[in-house]
């Protein structure tokens, strides 16, 4: 890739939930656009290491790192500045969802309780430290949430998940507000379904199915939604290029939540 084309160049990144997903394309597509040094946070060390050396150690590392503990989300925060000498992006994405239908009768308040500590209270512990640091450092950074279509519409099943990303925009919508004093930019991302590990674990999906899944509900027709889409979509929030654009929800779901009928 020309220089001309890397929008991230010298910049360090944190992604959470980066050994997988969409957290792993992102990372890819951060080192892809000259990002100086790409920290992987996430709680699973095996798939998040083999992930960090394909990308080169040199300038990627994974951190054991669960995202609703504060003190474990300050000190790989404070670990990232002191090895690269800064910090420029937080991309807080690390998510889950309930293994059970959760409809509200039938809700499981053991499961309720795991999706809001790692979707809510996760969000909002990396997006605290993440700008505490940049306020710190002086650091006009860029904060990116990977929050949902499940942030803007209700749903037949998983009341929790969609409570969880509702969460997840307004903690975007008012950090914005109280973080652009300091020139830090908040944002979202809010993907349809995406073919992962995740979506795939709950049976939302099977493999190679996304478009034939998703195809009645989409205005784009013949286009599965991918974990590269959504880093694209990153990239932008995260750049210099959206330099005047904070508080905002950008939705990539081919147009599902934008007309309210099957199409
Ligand atoms: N896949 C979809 O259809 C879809 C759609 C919209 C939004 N999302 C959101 O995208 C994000 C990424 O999900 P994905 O689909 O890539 O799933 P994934 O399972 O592939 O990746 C999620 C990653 O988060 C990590 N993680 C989970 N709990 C953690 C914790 N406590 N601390 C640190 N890391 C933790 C996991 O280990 C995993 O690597 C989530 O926030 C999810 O809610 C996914």
């Amino acid at each position: 890739m020309s220089t001309l084309t890397k929008k991230l160049d010298g910049k360090v990144a944190i992604v959470t939930g980066g050994a997988s997903g969409i957290g792993e394309a992102t990372a890819r597509h951060f080192a892809d656009h000259g990002a100086r040094a790409v920290v992987i946070a996430d709680i699973q060390p095996e798939k998040g290491r083999s992930v960090a050396e394909s990308i080169g150690l040199h300038r990627c590392s994974y951190v054991q790192c669960d995202v609703a503990d504060e003190e474990q989300v300050k000190s790989m925060v404070d670990w990232t500045v002191q090895t690269y000498g800064g910090l420029d992006i937080m991309f807080s994405n690390a998510g889950t969802i309930s293994s059970s239908q959760q409809t509200v009768l039938d809700l499981d308040l053991s499961q309720y309780d795991v999706v809001m500590r790692v979707n809510v209270r996760g969000s909002a512990v990396c997006v605290k430290q993440a700008a505490r640091k940049m306020i710190e450092l002086g650091t006009k950074g860029a904060i990116v949430c990977t929050a949902s279509v499940a942030a803007a519409v209700g749903g037949p099943n998983h009341v929790d998940y969609t409570m969880s990303k509702h969460a997840v925009l307004g903690l975007v919508r008012s950090a914005s507000l109280q973080l652009g004093a300091h020139g830090i930019r908040v944002n979202c991302v809010s993907p349809s379904l995406v073919e992962t590990p995740m979506a795939g674990r709950f049976g939302l999906v099977t493999a190679g199915d996304v478009e034939n899944v998703m195809e009645p509900f989409t205005s784009l027709k013949g286009v599965g939604l991918t974990a590269a889409h959504v880093a694209a979509a990153v990239l932008f929030l995260a750049s210099d290029e959206s330099g005047f654009v904070t508080g905002h929800n950008l939705v990539v779901d081919g147009g599902l939540t934008g007309v309210p009928f099957m199409k």
